[in-house]
């Protein structure tokens, strides 16, 4: 059965990981995966996760099975996190969610639910969008078609180009939407950008799949749902597909949730058991540390804080380290106008260079980005900065 087999290529991320781990390069430089990285390069265990997980060892009392919906706390404050606890979809009781394992877990139970309910829709995904989403959806059985997002020569957002695409979509398709942090672009939409989407969306009747992976890593917690918020307000049906790895730098754990919006309640609640059916036929329920760790810290308003301390910090280097870059390149010279990177947000921004200059930055720099020259800005740090600033010099020259 197996002897026909040929390899699969190694994926554009999780791939260059691995071989950023073989380089014996003293100098190397790690711009590929998106994880968080403080000046040493090190991905830290936040302090209140640490207490979290204290409190858990002490007072957990059984491992008993969670059942698919995982922890019920758990689901009431990510949702009160991504919509606002003041949100009108959650005082009309039109959100359910689920603990998913890990963002990516999210949005797999997400495409699942879209191919049981609506076979035949077609999943629409910014141009460029995360490298992983194409696999995903079509991996359910999902027809994956693009938008037109990011202006690669204008370091800009195609918006008008956008919108007249969308204003094709039909009622029964989806639309990816990435809530903030766009990856790999960096590049966002405006609050007034996002309420012409919510627009479209209820005039066009399609369905919103909004993916929050980096809640809190751009401007901040409530800032950054601001689209999430607007559009649950707006429509009558959504997914949100939010993911704990990155801002509560719980990467490993695997906890994400996927939360659906209804028109009413009772509507909710018969979306809610075919989303439990879902789950049951992927992997029946989701682990529960992560979840116990993250309704810990959000049940507690000393922790909580302590987290939005911690996540400023995140935020606060990762946008410094844009500045970081953009001001080493002006002193060693560079001509190009790299200033766009100061502008986006996130954990991504495309430097804009050719792949061959990529791999060259990989050869002969031992500077490991993706292909199409995303670059995890947390990966840069005081000590490899000169480096990473004369190495791009030297390539664009
Ligand atoms: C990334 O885009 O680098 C992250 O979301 C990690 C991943 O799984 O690809």
């Amino acid at each position: 059965m197996f002897e026909t087999l040929s390899p699969m290529p190694a994926d554009p991320i999780l791939g260059l990981m691995a071989k950023y781990r073989q380089d014996n390069r003293a100098n190397k430089i790690d711009l590929g995966v998106g994880v968080y990285k403080d000046d040493a390069g090190h991905t830290p265990i936040l302090d209140c996760v640490k207490r979290a997980e204290q409190h858990r060892i002490d007072t957990e009392e059984s491992k008993v099975y969670i059942g698919p919906t995982g922890s019920p706390l758990f689901n009431e404050l990510i949702a009160e996190l991504a919509f606002g606890s003041e949100h009108s979809a959650l005082a009309a009781k039109r959100i359910r969610s689920v603990s998913t394992p890990g963002g990516t877990g999210s949005l797999r139970v997400a495409a699942d639910f879209i191919k049981r309910i609506k076979p035949n829709a077609v999943i629409w995904v910014s141009d460029p969008t995360w490298a992983n989403h194409i696999g995903l959806f079509e991996a359910a059985g999902l027809t994956v078609k693009t938008y037109p997002y990011y202006d690669y020569d204008n370091k800009c957002l195609k918006f008008d180009e956008m919108l007249a695409a969308l204003g094709q979509v039909s009622t029964d398709d989806v639309v990816l939407l990435h809530a903030c942090c766009h990856n790999p672009s960096g590049m966002d939409l405006t609050p007034a950008q996002w309420d012409s989407i919510c627009s479209l969306a209820k005039t066009q009747g399609f369905t919103p799949l909004i993916d929050m992976a980096y809640q809190g890593f751009g401007d901040g917690v409530d800032q950054d749902a601001y689209g999430v918020r607007k559009m649950a307000e707006t429509v009558n049906d959504m997914i949100l597909c939010s993911s704990c790895s990155k801002n509560f730098g719980l990467y490993r754990e695997r906890i994400g949730a996927c939360s659906i919006l209804a028109k009413t309640s009772e509507a909710a609640d018969i979306t809610y058991s075919v989303l439990l059916y879902v789950v049951r036929c992927i992997y029946s329920m989701p682990p529960a540390h992560g979840a116990a760790i993250v309704e810990t810290i959000l049940g507690s308003s000393e922790l909580k804080q302590q987290w939005l301390d911690e996540l400023k910090v995140m935020r606060d280097r990762i946008n410094d380290n844009r500045a970081l870059l953009v001001n080493k390149l002006l002193e060693k010279g560079v001509t190009r106008d790299f200033g766009f990177i100061q502008e986006q947000k996130g954990m991504f921004s495309f430097l804009g260079i050719t792949p061959s200059q990529v791999d060259t930055l990989q050869k002969e720099h031992a500077i490991y980005m993706v292909d199409s020259s995303r670059i995890s800005i947390a990966g840069i740090a005081n000590n490899n900065v000169d480096h990473l600033a004369s190495a791009i010099a030297q390539v664009i020259k």
